[in-house]
């Protein structure tokens, strides 16, 4: 979708899906990588719990908080213009029922001004997912691996039970999600969902079949500080400029050549 003055819609997502015209989300948090992605002229940004892994160092994304997502929700609406804003809901609001999970969605949408919320759920979930959109909010689905759920699966490892899958994916979609998230998932089996629902698709280690692809913005830089999943594809090797950068400045300061004359005033 090329890069336009209005924000995307979930309209244009359906549209996008029905013209078999691929969909792109890239995860942003903060104000200078929500301007380059937004920039880069994708449909969505997703504000996700990622955020605990990437940006604060946890082990999983089960540590993030509401106040969190909104605080990096918030600053991502307010730096972008052209993408459609998912936030995560963090875990576990979809697990306390369809009131809690309302209200915590309806947070995330006053209180950051985005345009959808993401939740990870199996056909568990339908009825909070029915909940959130009869309340007129957005909802993506997320099916397959579910980190917040690491434990139970045991680890981060593929999903090969289509059946389930399919289920899953299916009850996303007629409890009124707008696109649903297939993360790890075996290509045949994110194809045959893909071409099953009526709903985008996004893909994250599922294949080149579904309707749109989804990637950690660290990861897609080269700026995570851990090893990256098999699936993705690095376009850039930023940890290794900014590292060459600081240390070039160190050793500047180090030699008394900063700040020069250039940077001097008076
Ligand atoms: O939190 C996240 O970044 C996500 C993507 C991996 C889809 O949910």
């Amino acid at each position: 979708m090329s890069n336009a003055t209005r924000r995307v819609t979930i309209l244009d997502l359906a549209a996008a899906k029905r013209d078999h015209r691929p969909l792109s989300m890239i995860t942003a948090y903060d104000w200078p990588t929500a301007k380059l992605v937004d920039g880069a002229g994708v449909d969505c940004i997703l504000v996700g719990d990622s955020v605990a892994m990437v940006v604060a160092g946890r082990d999983s994304t089960i540590p993030a908080t509401l106040d969190q997502m909104i605080y990096h929700g918030e600053i991502v609406v307010r730096a972008s213009a052209h993408a459609l804003v998912v936030v995560d809901l963090p875990f576990p609001y979809q697990h306390l029922g369809v009131r809690s999970a309302v209200e915590a969605c309806a947070r995330i949408l006053k209180e950051t001004g985005c345009q959808g919320v993401k939740l990870e759920g199996t056909a568990g979930q339908a009825d909070v997912i029915a909940g959130i959109a009869a309340a007129g909010i957005p909802v993506m689905g997320h099916v397959g691996l579910r980190p917040q759920a690491v434990h139970q699966l045991g680890g981060y490892r593929m999903q090969r039970d289509g059946e389930r899958l399919m289920a899953d994916a299916r009850a996303a979609a007629d409890a009124g999600a707008f696109a649903v998230v297939l993360e790890c998932v075996p290509q045949e089996i994110a194809m045959t969902i893909s071409a099953a629902l009526e709903i985008p698709t996004f893909g994250i280690g599922a294949g080149p079949q579904c309707d749109g692809q989804v990637l950690v913005f660290h990861d897609l830089v080269g700026l995570s500080m851990e090893r990256v999943p098999k699936f993705v594809r690095s376009y850039a090797d930023t940890k290794t400029t900014i590292a060459e950068a600081l240390g070039r400045w160190r050793r500047d300061v180090e030699a008394h050549d900063f700040p020069g004359p250039a940077e001097t005033r008076g």
